[in-house]
């Protein structure tokens, strides 16, 4: 089986598009999309009706949260981006049942869930522990006290977003002679430090990262975070997503991430279109948003 897992899309439709047509060529066969649907970019209603129809999985993310309630502890441009985005989901005219449909879609969205009641595989957005607003970087690895409680909270894999960075982090236990068991954990990033993807003639596969695709022992535990489809903070710009080889009646379990090219100046020209359509509005998207794509972070 495998297991195309994507994560804050962030209402990029041009990148959600881009990974779809890369998804549907690599014999998948079923999405898990882990939160921030919505929220940043141009285009949330296209961005819920791709996840309503191919996710068989869809977790809350804070910004989808956000963007249906009040968006509280956000800096100003992701304010603003919230209040515009409620405003799009609220305003949607004239078709006023799929106004309900997407509405009532993200406000049953999960906030913790197995996928398929497997034990082993956990899908939050943020943590573990805290389901749709804790932060695991990359370089928190170094805080074993907090891994621990992290690891304590799962039992296979634990499928986390948030972050917009590509990692595993792996977890291995021994038992000392006293019987008292120890963790020590092991980061292997999903981007690669020195480079970015190649060119829109590449193969979109990063090549090189560490120990990337990863064979999971069926005796450590792991965090995975795929990366981010609509804002990748990696600086590296492509669409970032993972695929999940596994058979549910086997041990033996494969992740491996993927890059995705599209392109970003159309994200900043649709950006700039809300801009001059929308002059009205009290909030607005900001050019940031769509300038900040080429940069990828
Ligand atoms: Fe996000």
């Amino acid at each position: 089986m495998r297991i195309a897992i994507i994560s804050d899309i962030h209402s990029n439709s041009i990148a959600l598009s881009a990974v779809m047509s890369e998804i549907e060529s690599s014999s998948i066969d079923e999405i898990i999309c882990l939160g921030d649907i919505i929220g940043y970019g141009p285009d949330p209603l296209t961005c819920i009706d791709v996840v309503q129809e191919k996710c068989s999985l869809a977790l809350l993310g804070n910004h989808d949260f956000a963007c249906r309630t009040q968006p509280v502890n956000f800096n100003q441009l992701a304010r603003e981006a919230a209040l515009w985005t409620r405003n799009k989901l609220d305003t949607a005219w004239p078709d006023e049942a799929a106004r309900e449909r997407r509405i009532s879609f993200l406000d049953r969205l999960p906030v913790r869930r197995l996928f398929q009641d497997d034990p082993r595989l956990l899908c939050v957005h943020g943590s573990s522990r805290c389901a749709t607003n804790e932060y695991v970087f990359p370089d928190d690895v170094e805080d074993n006290a907090r891994f621990d409680r992290l690891f304590q909270r799962f039992e296979g894999i634990c499928f986390e977003g948030h972050t917009h960075m590509p990692v595993v982090f792996e977890q291995e236990t021994r038992t000392d002679d006293d019987g008292v068991e120890h963790s020590t954990y092991t980061r292997y990033l999903g981007y690669r430090e020195d480079a970015r993807s190649p060119g829109p003639d590449g193969t979109g596969t990063i090549r090189g990262a560490s120990k990337v695709p990863l064979k999971l022992s069926a005796n450590r535990k792991y965090i995975i975070n795929p990366g981010s489809v609509g804002q990748p903070r990696d600086r590296d710009p492509w669409a970032c997503w993972a695929i999940l080889d596994y058979e549910p009646d086997s041990d033996e379990m494969m992740i491996s991430f993927r890059r995705t090219y599209y392109d970003w100046h159309r994200v900043l020209e649709m950006i700039r279109h809300s801009q001059q359509a929308e002059e009205q509005l009290p909030y607005r998207l900001d050019e940031f948003l769509g300038a900040r794509l080429e940069r990828g972070h």
